[in-house]
């Protein structure tokens, strides 16, 4: 089968729905490739590189006269009469706002697949472009803010004085969301986030923002998605508003609950109370707005100097990632439905991902699909089986019987006894100190993050020479008056031979993890 990608015809869109990347991958699959000329020019993608990556550079004609066609924005009327019948397009749709365009393209007797009704489980990640798109687009709503806010976003340290870092608010930690912490954050501005699930705030930590609360109960339904806010909450989540705008100077809103108008969370009189210089990023702009005084596609700069920026074309601002990462969501989505390899396109409407996003099949209008059970909640852990001891805890592991435990610690307990018995004086001293270090050492690296054990090893090396010269010197004194002192004879070897472990190991796993950083 043949894939054409036509040129976009929407104003403003740099975007195009395959890469020179994606073409290569294509064609593995076996399909043909016909590409617009000219139709990766604003995303940074000459003619020669698709021809290179196996496609051919055709006309606009013939590019919609391909059996697939692939394309970011939704068909204009014009565009749709280009489609051959039967032809089978992919590309955004927004079924649920466009029922004039799914009865136009029925019409012409097409097979739809709207890249934008991907159902949200795990299995159809790699092919969703609404998450693709919105990581972009919150990258892009933090530069977007650096670029008019009129100072640094990191602190400084200068010869003239402190520069003290920019405090960013994001609202809504969802997808885009996120992806504004990690931009706000990588830029050196203290960052703070709020969401109306209160379950997100280990992500927002692990990102090194703060999480803002509301004083009022998480709105979250059973499947862990948000949820519209009640009187109390919203009440509640203003009081935190009015008293964090004050405070911040960039803040970016990220707010939507999925198919319903985005809910309203700055009120004029909070933008009226932000320092003048400020910036406010409303990503919702185009479904309603999160901020007042936001306009669609516009910035505005209000009486107080506050700028609120209402683009909702971010992730198209970045036209070169946003087509390579759309392309490859295009690919992800051709290898489900190519079983064979073999470059011929398999509907397979048992498959709830396809099913979900076929919104027209042969001329039928098959929107909306039956209901996908989707979740965001995280799985709840396994419950504990009953019964005392010997059972498995949650992570499988056999659960210790206690008798087991207090013998061994008996055990453990008599044999210390009878060494104390049989030890010379000097040597009680020396294992006091042992057997202290050996409890502190237990608290100290038991509380050091797994992560970090790794270079807590290579570290040790040090603590390890000194064991070493510790035991050398233990392996003089054994030896005193023609008399060999077998305990701590036994002691130092044993003291020297672990700790030329731990330093040669701790050697070559220096080594590997440095081998990790080197290029090639
Ligand atoms: P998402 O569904 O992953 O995240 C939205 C987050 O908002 C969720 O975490 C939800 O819990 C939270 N939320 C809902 N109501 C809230 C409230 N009242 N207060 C605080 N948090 C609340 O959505 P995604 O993909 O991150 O998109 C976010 C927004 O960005 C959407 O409005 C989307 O349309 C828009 N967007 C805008 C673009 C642009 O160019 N302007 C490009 C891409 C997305």
């Amino acid at each position: 089968m043949l894939i054409g990608v036509p040129r976009e015809s929407a104003k403003g869109e740099r975007r195009v729905a395959a890469s020179p990347k994606s073409v290569a991958q294509l064609v593995k699959l076996g399909y043909g490739v016909a590409v617009e000329e000219g139709a990766g020019a604003a995303a940074s993608f000459p003619d020669s590189q698709y021809v290179e990556a196996g496609a051919d550079v055709v006309s606009r004609q013939a590019a919609w006269g391909a059996d697939v066609v692939t394309k970011i924005d939704a068909p204009t009327d014009a565009e749709i009469k280009l489609l051959r019948k039967g032809a089978v397009l992919v590309s955004l749709v927004a079924a649920p706002r466009s029922p004039e365009l799914l009865k136009k393209l029925s019409k012409a007797g097409v097979t739809v697949l709207a890249m934008d009704s991907v159902p949200r489980i795990s299995r159809a990640q790699a092919l969703d472009v609404i998450s693709s798109m919105a990581n972009i687009a919150g990258y892009r709503a933090v530069i977007e803010a650096a670029n008019v806010f009129g100072s640094f976003f990191t602190g400084q340290v200068t010869a003239a004085g402190k520069v003290p870092p920019a405090k960013v608010f994001v609202s809504g930690a969802g997808v885009a969301g996120l992806a504004a912490i990690g931009a706000a954050r990588a830029l050196g501005a203290i960052v703070r986030a709020t969401d109306i699930r209160a379950a997100v705030a280990e992500q927002v930590e692990s990102m090194g923002a703060d999480f803002v609360g509301v004083e009022a109960e998480s709105q979250e339904s059973a499947d862990g998605y948000a949820k519209e806010a009640s009187e109390d909450y919203a009440a509640a989540a203003a009081r935190m508003y009015a008293e964090q705008v004050k405070d911040v100077d960039i803040v970016v809103t990220t707010a939507q609950i999925p198919g319903k108008t985005a809910p309203r969370l700055l009120t004029e009189e909070m933008v009226a109370s932000m320092r003048p210089g400020s910036v406010v990023v409303d990503m919702a702009a185009g479904t309603g707005g999160n901020v007042a005084g936001s306009k669609p596609d516009q910035l505005v700069v209000t009486a107080g100097g506050v700028t609120i920026i209402g683009y909702t074309d971010l992730a198209g601002r970045m036209p070169t990632q946003a087509s390579n990462l759309f392309a490859q969501n295009i690919v992800n989505f051709l290898k489900l439905a190519t079983p064979g390899k073999d470059g011929e396109l398999v509907l397979d409407q048992e498959d709830v991902v396809v099913r979900g996003m076929t919104v027209v099949l042969d001329g039928e209008v098959t929107w909306p699909p039956p209901p996908v059970s989707v979740s965001a909640a995280p799985a709840a852990p396994p419950p504990e089986p009953a019964g005392a001891g010997g059972g498995e805890t949650a992570s499988g592991k056999k659960k210790r019987d206690p008798r087991v435990t207090w013998t061994v610690l008996g055990v453990c307990a008599a044999a210390l006894l009878a060494l104390f018995w049989v030890s010379p004086a000097g040597l009680l001293g020396h294992f006091m100190v042992f057997m202290l270090a050996v409890v502190v050492g237990y608290y100290v690296i038991g509380n050091v993050s797994h992560s970090l054990h790794t270079p807590l090893m290579s570290v040790t090396n040090a603590i390890s020479g000194i064991i070493v010269v510790g035991s050398l010197a233990g392996l003089t004194q054994s030896q005193h008056e023609g008399r060999t002192d077998i305990a701590i004879l036994v002691l130092s070897v044993a003291g020297i031979l672990l700790a030329s472990i731990n330093v040669f190991g701790g050697f070559t796993v220096t080594q590997r993890m440095l081998k990790m950083f080197q290029k090639g």
